[in-house]
């Protein structure tokens, strides 16, 4: 490495600062995942501390012990081979989100595997189709799993690499947490949030800090993975004085898309990667924000290094990434409808749901199983399939959000279209977000077997209800 920076150790699991592996001379975070034929990697979800506030130090659970947890990054068609610890006091599991995986690998506990015990482990082994930007998290009491810091990037790098001089995962979070600076242990689980918004923070961080400080040179392209791991909250998110170009959602190319007064919106689960040219004055810096419903927040800084700059003008590079090979054609003619309302919560007027095959009056549902929510009129999991398709038939699914929440509602194992005159994202996505009232159609072809969620992604929304699966047979 001519700009003396050490050659990266493949041998280790690299946790946070920039780190370069290979030939490639692009600063990213995060390591390159084994070839299959070697050993798995290890990743332990154990308690640790995190410096989130610069003066008090945050108990957490993390990957590795650490928030986030490790950045993996794999190539195209590699398989991901790795053995899961679980050192925390609850079951777990690891679900690969956006990945377009093999069912038994999925991670939901009750449908495609074992809880994980703590002191147990798990082994996942898996291919990655799609390259892109993606997430894990656990997904047994994700609701609190999550919150306490059990996430981390999954990044499955392109076969020809984009040409940029940075590549970082930032993954954006908010957190409760009390006055000295630990997490709000207490409101785990409350009613309040179940059927409200969800568990909202007060605090809010990038890549486990509240103030996380990227070093960029005058005139780097960078290219910046957003995703937003909060439990519930949704972000706009911007970099003061810098143009946003968005090249992908949820892991999958679009074309080039300068971002709208330089804001992109992800709802939690949700992930975009962005093209940033990084023109700013040496010595100078500009913040990152992300924009709530009612605050703006500073969560850390672009901080420009003295160095002279890489580059006066942007860089001619081009930026459209190939795109992967996800099934083109959507057969809408003979496609199954399946419609969903989505209803409850406060001030929804639900009047009850079916839970376990049987009718439950709203206030039962809330006091004997803490629902508040169903999707066509179930509440929870069912022992039975929501709906049940042969592979390769093209499901259309309409959701109508009855409520007067908003909800990210999230599909596993594929990544679909939204179809019809009014399609606003007429992308690949794994999560759409429903804003109250909104009704949104999508179509994918379900083209992996196994059993698969359906289910909102604010996680105490799931938990209160609003999840199901659907079957894929062979
Ligand atoms: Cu990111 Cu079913 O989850
Ligand atoms: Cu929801």
């Amino acid at each position: 490495m001519s700009d003396g920076r050490k050659r990266f150790n493949r041998r280790a699991l690299l946790v946070g600062g920039a780190a370069i592996y290979g030939a490639s001379l692009v600063a990213k975070t995060g390591r390159a995942a084994e070839p299959t034929k070697d050993a798995p990697l290890t990743l332990t979800a154990k308690p640790g501390t995190a410096q989130i506030l610069k003066d008090q130090t945050t108990d957490i659970w993390g990957y590795s012990g650490t928030v986030p947890g490790p950045v993996i990054r794999v190539r195209q068609g590699d398989d991901l081979h790795l053995r899961f610890r679980n050192e925390i006091e609850h079951a777990s599991t690891i679900h690969w989100h956006g990945i377009r995986i093999d069912n038994a690998m999925d991670g939901v506990p009750g449908l495609t595997q074992k809880p994980v015990a703590n002191g147990d482990g798990f082994t996942y082994r898996f291919t990655c189709p799609d390259a892109g930007t993606y997430w894990y998290h656990p997904h047994k009491m994700s609701s609190e799993q999550i919150a306490r810091g059990l996430y981390g990037a999954l990044i499955v790098e392109e076969r020809v690499p984009l040409e940029v001089d940075q590549d970082h995962a930032l993954l954006f979070d908010d957190w409760r947490l009390t006055e000295d600076g630990q997490i709000h242990e207490a409101s785990f689980g409350a009613m309040h949030d179940r059927a409200h918004a969800g568990r909202y923070g007060n605090t809010f961080s990038l890549n486990g800090t509240t103030d996380h400080v990227l070093p960029v040179r005058s005139g780097d392209r960078l290219r910046l993975r957003f995703v937003n791991v909060a439990n519930a909250n949704v972000f706009a998110v911007r970099i003061a004085d810098h143009a946003l170009t968005q090249i992908a959602v949820d892991g999958q190319p679009i074309p080039p898309t300068p971002a709208t007064d330089g804001l992109v919106l992800l709802g939690p689960g949700q992930r975009t990667d962005v093209i940033v040219d990084a023109m700013g004055q040496p010595g100078t810096s500009a913040e990152i924000q992300l924009l709530t419903r009612r605050t703006v927040e500073t969560v850390g800084q672009l901080a420009y290094t003295d160095e002279t700059p890489r580059r006066t003008a942007r860089s001619r590079a081009p930026i459209v990434l190939p795109k992967n090979a996800l099934p083109e054609t959507l057969d809408l003619e003979n496609a199954i409808d399946i419609d969903i309302p989505m209803e409850g919560g406060a001030m929804g007027r639900m009047s009850g749901a079916m839970v376990d095959g049987a009718w439950m009056g709203m206030r039962e549902m809330v006091r004997k199983k803490r629902y508040a929510w169903a999707l066509s009129g179930k509440a929870g999991m069912s022992m039975t399939p929501h709906f049940t398709v042969k592979r390769g038939q093209t499901v259309r699914l309409t959701f109508r959000n009855k409520t007067m929440w908003p909800h990210a509602m999230h599909v596993h194992g594929h990544h679909f279209k939204e179809v019809g005159a009014t399609a606003s994202e007429p992308w690949y996505r794994d999560t759409i977000m429903l804003f109250r009232g909104q009704t949104k159609t999508v179509a994918f072809v379900a083209d992996n077997p196994g059993k698969w969620m359906l289910h909102c992604h604010m996680l105490e929304h799931h938990e209160a209800g609003m999840g199901t699966w659907f079957e894929v047979t062979a």
